[in-house]
């Protein structure tokens, strides 16, 4: 799969560990972190979340948010078309959700992971092809919900 950029964005509880997942993904990748910059300042997880779906504009864009439970910002996440976030917790979820999903965003929870199965469920989630075939027209019926 070809990624060109990966954005990562969290809010002030998931600051310490955005800062370790760079640390980890740097290396292979280009990392562009859109926030926040500091534990100690309460911020907003949808303010993020929806940072996140602005950049991500091409087919190549993924992203990371995190959060405390990682259960906001993915919720506000999905609120963008342009995003398919999945909330992960182990690595069978973050290979599924690139594997049958297509998913463009992972996100984790920063009080409920350690940064080992963190880094392992990000292994998992960029080195897994979307499989496609029968995955592919229920991805595309995601954004076709009929309006009641
Ligand atoms: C912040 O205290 C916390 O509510 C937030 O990080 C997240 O867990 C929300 O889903």
């Amino acid at each position: 799969m070809k990624i060109d950029r990966i954005y990562i964005a969290s809010d002030h509880a998931g600051f310490g560990l955005k800062e370790r997942v760079k640390g980890f993904l740097s290396e292979k990748f280009s990392v562009i972190d859109l926030g926040c910059d500091d534990e100690k300042i309460s911020v907003d997880y949808p303010d993020f979340a929806h940072k996140m779906a602005e950049n991500l504009v091409n087919d190549s864009d993924f992203g990371i948010l995190i959060c405390g439970t990682g259960i906001g910002i993915s919720i506000a996440a999905n609120r963008h078309k342009n995003v398919r976030c999945a909330l992960c917790h182990d690595i069978s979820t973050a290979k599924l959700a690139r594997e049958h999903n297509n998913a463009n965003v992972i996100a984790f929870g920063a009080r409920m992971l350690g940064e080992v199965v963190v880094f392992d469920m990000l292994n998992a989630f960029f080195g897994t092809n979307f499989a496609g075939g029968r995955h592919q027209n229920r991805v595309e019926k995601i954004n076709q919900k009929e309006q009641k």
